[in-house]
């Protein structure tokens, strides 16, 4: 079935999704990982992307839209977990109309529902590996040596930029305004599931896997 994981910056989507991905080998497509990808390579994409990305703002709608299209023509059959998209009230409406032309459809959209307070303690102490992707966190969970990635050993375990506090309140502003709004357009399909996302990971997992079935 596929999924999307829907909630506010640092509510654990990209977490998750890597759980997802492991253990129910489901395709992953977060469309932050996409732009930090192209910006990490200078394509034009990036170039155009990190505009927006490291000041916390959304990218254009016409650009993310024709990212997923690209993504989903690149599934070759397998289930996906849709990470950050849609994130408006048109890209929600698009994302329908790209499922139809892909002959796809969503199953679930989980939200992992999380108070402000623990999103700024989890946004300010994150660590993303600049070379593979794979997060940390200082406290909850820090690399076995510190600045060192446990998955593909680079020493480029860093902040991301868009994680520093002002940002962070420019991204959560955001959510608020142009992202939040999208859960009732699920709640209309009757799609959307609601669950805690707070606790360990491990037991936010298991509360995801207990609505699959
Ligand atoms: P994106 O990368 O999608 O960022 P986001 O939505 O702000 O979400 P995050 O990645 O910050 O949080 P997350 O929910 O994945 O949390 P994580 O699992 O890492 O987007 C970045 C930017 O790209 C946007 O600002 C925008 O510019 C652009 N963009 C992307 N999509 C777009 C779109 N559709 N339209 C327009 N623009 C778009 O967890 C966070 C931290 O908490 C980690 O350190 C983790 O280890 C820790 N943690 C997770 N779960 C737990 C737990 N249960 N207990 C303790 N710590 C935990
Ligand atoms: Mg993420």
């Amino acid at each position: 079935m596929n999924l999307i994981l829907f909630g506010a910056p640092g509510a654990g989507k990209g977490t998750q999704s890597a759980k997802l991905v492991e253990e129910l080998g489901y395709k992953h497509i977060s469309t932050g990982d996409l732009f930090r990808y192209a910006m990490k390579n200078e394509t034009a994409l990036g170039v155009e992307a990190k505009k927006y990305v490291d000041a916390g703002k959304l990218v254009p709608d016409s650009i993310v839209i024709g990212m997923v299209d690209e993504a989903f023509g690149a599934l070759a059959g397998a289930s996906f977990i849709l990470d950050g998209f849609p994130r408006t009230a048109p890209q929600a409406e698009a994302l329908d109309n790209l499922l139809e032309s892909h002959s796809l459809d969503i199953g679930k959209v989980i939200f992992l529902e999380v108070p402000k307070e623990l999103l700024l303690g989890r946004l300010t102490g994150r660590r993303v590996c600049k070379n593979c992707g794979a997060t940390y966190h200082v406290e909850a969970k820090p690399p076995v040596k510190d600045g060192v990635c446990d998955v593909c050993s680079s020493d480029q375990v860093v902040q991301r930029k868009d994680d520093m506090p002002e940002v962070i309140e420019e991204r959560l502003e955001v959510y608020e305004n142009s992202t939040a709004p999208v859960k009732s357009f699920y709640l209309a399909q009757g799609k959307l599931i609601e669950l805690d996302g707070t606790g360990e990971a491990d037991d936010v997992f298991a509360r995801i896997k207990g609505v699959l079935s």
